[in-house]
């Protein structure tokens, strides 16, 4: 659990340095479950999103619920991998208790679950899945890349049911989807996120964690933040001494101003190696130099700094001095007098202004809880959940973007999860010309229809995708059937079809496979008496009896040759046609000399009026004549 859990304080200090957060807030970061099979119990429920592993912000992972039969504590390596039936991604369900909730997703990970849900054993709210402190044995953390999630215990026992009823019975499959999208804001198109550290390099794995991650991340940060598509802020975590002991030994040396700000003896042995005091003048000095360097418009050169001090000047090498960090300082042509005067005089009995803004910001508020653990990260003001790695943190940065704004970066092929390899993701695949429905991003895999050379697919992703649509014959021929001999080819796809094949007519099958139609023996065609059938590959050939032509649409025969009778209704019918021609023109010549006298009457009529016209026509006349002349 995290909560009230305050690092770092060595031994018989509890008592002395207190932590500045007034009162222990505590947030759980959510993602949502949804049942989606069977259909009785379909539903949303809550889980709480564990601090280990690789959170899938951003994105959505639909997956078989599976409960094991035995160990299902999953504290125990499983000797098998889980499948489900469907080819969907395994949820794993296992039971809260007897070992650290990391074990379980680490077993659950190498028995091939995509997921873990871990059913809490008690009723409660739901809390955070921590991972165990650093120590031999705990090795596995690290490897863990799979989501996991605490489930309240009623919803727990439901999916458990329901699971080992289908394990049981030949039923339906418990198909949940988990969902991150809300997990992480993503208001708009620019995200806004600090880690919370500390300079202090000896304190073991968690140290050696941070200083990987400035490290492996660097180049992101820099570039996301140089596009403006980022703002990062580092932020230092420090106790203060009460009043009654700021005399005493222990805090004269792991604080300065007076006891005000405070950090842990690194070696938590007062009389050797580095003080708290140290530290806590390198974090002021860290946080100074992220100020100056954001004044002079670059504070991306925080991260180098921070590196370049982590190499040049190691606790390990008796190096963590103020000369070392101030050659590192110029190094990077930040301006040291204002570094100097930012950080002030650490022995003054008096606040400073940088160390008590980052006491105030220590204390949680709104959607983000106090900052209690190093390292912590805070995107969009909600605290991260997941390993600090590379590109699980990536992956968190870019689900705070608002959807459509994210840099390239964050499409790139360094991110993506790569789930597609394996067993192609649980998605559909068409063995014969590669196309796949996995989808790899750094939102997760998805499994959905690809459009491949403008040939768009339907279907479910997950078992079924069929080409859709023009163009759909030109890849694989579509997935039909298709045959060619000599220089004859047959196809059951055609592109007047939007979907599915049909055997071309002579074949007959389902389209996928189609065999030659023996019309012949089927009697389909060249039925008539003492016709002579033939089958050919995909047709076939009649010949009639005698002379006699076969009519191959009206599958019949027709006598080849004229007769007598033939030849005259023939020269009667020319006959016809010759005589109504003859009447026609006639008829068309005379009715065109009669319309053109009354139209050059209409047209004299307007300037002569005729005795015959009445004057009341005049108009309408005119009007008409120039009609016609259009
Ligand atoms: C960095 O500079 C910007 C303006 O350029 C300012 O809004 C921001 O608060 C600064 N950040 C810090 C930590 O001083
Ligand atoms: C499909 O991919 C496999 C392995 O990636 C390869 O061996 C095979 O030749 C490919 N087939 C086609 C038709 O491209």
């Amino acid at each position: 659990m995290a909560a009230g859990r305050a690092p770092w304080l060595a031994a018989g200090l509890v008592a002395v340095l207190m932590v500045v957060a007034a009162r222990a807030r505590f947030v759980v970061e959510k993602s949502s479950v949804r049942v989606l099979a069977p259909e009785h119990i379909r539903g949303h429920h809550d889980a709480a999103i564990g601090n280990f592993g690789v959170p899938d912000y951003g994105g959505t992972l639909t997956g078989v619920v599976i409960y094991p039969d035995t160990k299902p504590t999953g504290c125990d390596d499983f000797d098998a991998k889980f499948k489900a039936k469907s080819r969907r991604p395994v949820i794993l369900l296992l039971d809260r208790g007897e070992c650290y909730f990391a074990l379980k997703a680490w077993n659950a990970q190498r028995a091939g679950a995509a997921a873990v849900l871990i059913a809490d054993s008690v009723d409660e709210q739901l809390l955070t899945m921590d991972s165990p402190e650093a120590s031999p044995g705990t090795e596995y953390i690290d490897k863990i890349n799979i989501p996991s999630a605490l489930v309240n215990r009623a919803f727990g026992e439901s999916l458990k049911k329901m699971a080992q009823k289908v394990a049981g019975a030949g039923s339906e499959e418990v198909v949940v989807k988990l969902d991150w999208r809300e997990s992480m804001p993503h208001p708009d198109e620019r995200v806004e996120y600090e880690l919370w550290t500390n300079s202090n390099d000896e304190c073991g794995a968690r140290c050696d964690e941070q200083m990987a991650f400035v490290r492996g991340f660097r180049g992101h940060a820099q570039l996301l933040e140089r596009a403006g598509y980022a703002r990062f802020t580092p932020h230092y975590i420090t106790w203060y001494c009460p009043e009654a002991f700021r005399a005493t030994q222990q805090c004269r040396s792991q604080c300065i101003n007076r006891g005000r700000y405070c950090a842990p003896d690194p070696e938590g042995d007062f009389g050797a190696g580095y003080e708290g005091k140290d530290v806590v003048v390198e974090n002021l000095r860290q946080l100074c130099v992220h100020r100056v360097a954001n004044e002079t418009g670059r504070p991306w050169a925080w991260w180098d700094y921070v590196m370049d001090y982590k190499i040049r000047c190691s606790m390990k090498e008796k190096k963590y001095t103020k000369t070392c960090a101030e050659d590192v300082v110029t190094a990077l042509g930040l301006d040291l007098k204002k570094v100097l005067e930012c950080m002030g005089d650490p022995e003054a009995d008096a606040d400073n202004a940088v160390l008590s803004k980052e006491q105030e910001d220590q204390i949680g508020s709104g959607s983000r809880g106090d900052v209690t653990i190093l390292p912590t990260l805070v995107i969009n003001n909600v605290q991260y959940r997941g390993k600090l790695e590379r590109t699980a943190v990536l992956k968190a940065v870019c689900a705070g973007f608002k959807e459509g704004t994210e840099p390239r970066v964050c499409l790139s092929h360094d991110i993506e999860t790569n789930e597609c390899l394996h067993r192609n993701g649980g998605c559909w695949r068409d063995e014969a010309t590669n196309v796949t429905a996995c989808q790899d991003t750094y939102r997760g895999r998805v499994c959905e229809c690809p459009v491949v050379n403008g040939v768009r697919y339907e279907g479910d992703g997950y078992t079924d995708c069929k080409a859709i649509g023009p163009g759909r014959c030109a890849l694989n021929n579509g997935g039909c059937w298709s045959a060619t001999r000599g220089h004859q080819t047959f196809s059951a796809c055609t592109e007047t079809a939007l979907t599915g094949c049909r055997c071309p007519p002579g074949f007959h099958g389902d389209g996928h496979k189609c065999e030659d139609l023996d019309e012949c023996r089927e009697k389909l065609a060249c039925t008539c008496p003492d016709c002579q059938c033939k089958n050919t590959w995909g047709n076939y050939e009649c010949k009639c009896k005698g002379n006699q032509l076969y009519i191959r649409g009206e599958d019949v025969c027709i006598a080849n040759s004229m007769s007598k009778l033939g030849w005259f209704i023939t020269i009667a019918a020319v006959a016809c046609v010759l005589g109504v021609g003859v009447a026609g023109y006639v008829f068309y010549k005379y009715r065109l000399r009669s319309y053109m006298d009354s139209e050059i009457m209409s047209i004299m009529s307007q300037y002569m009026p005729l005795d015959s016209q009445n004057n009341e026509n005049q108009p309408l006349r005119q009007h008409d004549s120039e009609a016609l002349r259009h």
